[in-house]
């Protein structure tokens, strides 16, 4: 966990398919694919459009996770086509690099105002005082949760993102359905009050989807809100934060990028790329498919290893340099496919405005102590990053 690439480098060099046992699943370590598989329909993020468990050889999850299993499987981050299109298709107007182009002012601001405090305090923790307020505000306000219950969404998101781990455990599992029940709880009556009195915001969207075009079940409209809240924050708060502890650790780089702010747009793809906020994404094998000789049969469950390809020497010559001016940078941290990343013009956003106002703003932001990382393998973040503006 502390330091993943040393061992993604061996398992590129064992081969483009590794079976391993403790998760009985088969990695794929290198980019082209990584990259390939992703686009391949014989992959599916669920079997259950096409099979029974029992037909695909898999038992039913645990009658306690249901409250979790119905929230998550209704989201279309976990369906597949039509489900997927049709749901995909009501919410990616909201976030169409046009319509976020629009939302620049206001996140500019917001970042401004968030760098401000941490200057006129001196410093902080770059995790609370910037990195996770700003993306969790710009989410909340597009779906329009009120300021005062904000505060619950980082618990709520941090229970039910535990289940995304390798092999949770039981207490994580009873932390995620709690959160799954209380969360969906609180959406219905939101839904219900905004249902009386429609806003501008993306709630209000899918309600006249439900209710006037009957395009999206009760169930869908909360499993929807629920993904687009949780992860258009997650992975933005690791990345910002990952982002300047990779910057600290490599201070000619930081250094440059001060000189040269026209950087900035190289340095969010490369900091992406070096330090990969989302290591890991799975897919259930449909039909059977064969890579380099290896029949992988339908009811396998391959592990896509994001963090190995966007370290793989065949595409990022010299892979573990952090080079902020690297142009040629395929990297694959926003997924492909029918799946890539919807949020991926506002997350560019967001790291551009809070990186935007850390230079500006902070031009002495220093690290004060070295961070510790979160044990977590799949969602790779930090406890938090301790800085001083001197
Ligand atoms: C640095 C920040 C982010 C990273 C690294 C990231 C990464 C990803 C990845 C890897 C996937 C696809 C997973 C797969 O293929 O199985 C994904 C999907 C998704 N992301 Fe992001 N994301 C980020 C920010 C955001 C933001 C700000 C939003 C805001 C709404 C968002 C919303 C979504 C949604 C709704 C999906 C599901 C798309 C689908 O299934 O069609 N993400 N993201």
């Amino acid at each position: 966990m502390a330091d993943p690439y040393p061992a993604y480098a061996e398992l590129r060099a064992r081969g483009r398919v590794v079976r391993y046992e403790p998760t009985n699943q088969w990695l794929v370590p290198h980019h082209a694919d990584v990259s390939a598989l992703l686009r391949d329909r014989r992959l599916g993020r669920t079997y259950q459009h096409r099979f029974s468990h029992e037909e695909f050889g898999r038992s039913a999850p645990p009658a306690a996770h249901e409250p979790f299993r119905t929230l998550n499987d209704h989201g279309m981050l976990d369906l597949e086509p039509p489900d997927h299109t049709r749901i995909r298709r009501l919410v990616s107007k909201a976030f169409t690099p046009r319509t976020v182009e629009r939302l620049k002012p206001y996140v500019r601001g917001l970042a401004d105002e968030l760098v401000g405090g941490l200057v006129r305090d001196g410093g902080g923790d770059l995790l609370t005082d910037v990195a996770e307020p700003l993306p969790v505000a710009v989410i909340a306000e597009m779906l329009g949760i009120p300021e005062a219950d904000r505060a619950q969404l980082r618990p709520w998101s941090a229970a039910i993102c535990g289940m995304y781990e390798l092999n949770p455990s039981e207490d994580t599992a009873a932390r995620a359905v709690r959160a799954s029940v209380e969360f969906s709880e609180y959406l219905r009556e939101l839904i219900a009050e905004r249902r009386g009195r429609p806003g501008d915001d993306l709630i209000s969207g899918l309600i006249a989807a439900h209710d006037e075009d009957d395009r999206l079940t009760e169930q869908e409209m909360i499993s929807t809100a629920v993904l687009l809240l949780n992860a258009g924050h997650e992975a933005t708060v690791n990345a910002t934060v990952n982002g300047w502890w990779a910057l600290f650790r490599n201070p000619a780089q930081l250094a440059a990028l001060r000189a040269d702010h026209s950087l900035i747009p190289t340095a969010i793809e490369e900091l992406m790329r070096y330090d990969t906020p989302l290591q890991l994404f799975e897919r259930w094998v449909l039909d059977d498919i064969e890579i380099d000789g290896t029949v992988i049969p339908r009811g396998a469950e391959i592990a896509m290893l994001f963090g190995s390809a966007n370290h793989d020497p065949a595409v990022f010559p010299d892979p573990t340099r952090l080079d902020l001016a690297r142009a040629d940078n395929p990297h694959i941290s926003f997924s492909a496919g029918i799946h890539y990343c919807i949020g991926a013009p506002l997350a560019r956003l967001e790291l551009t405005a809070s990186m935007t106002a850390l230079l500006n703003r902070a031009p002495t932001l220093t690290l004060a102590k070295d961070p510790t990382r979160k044990p977590n393998f799949v969602i790779r973040g930090l406890d938090g990053l301790s800085v001083e503006v001197r």
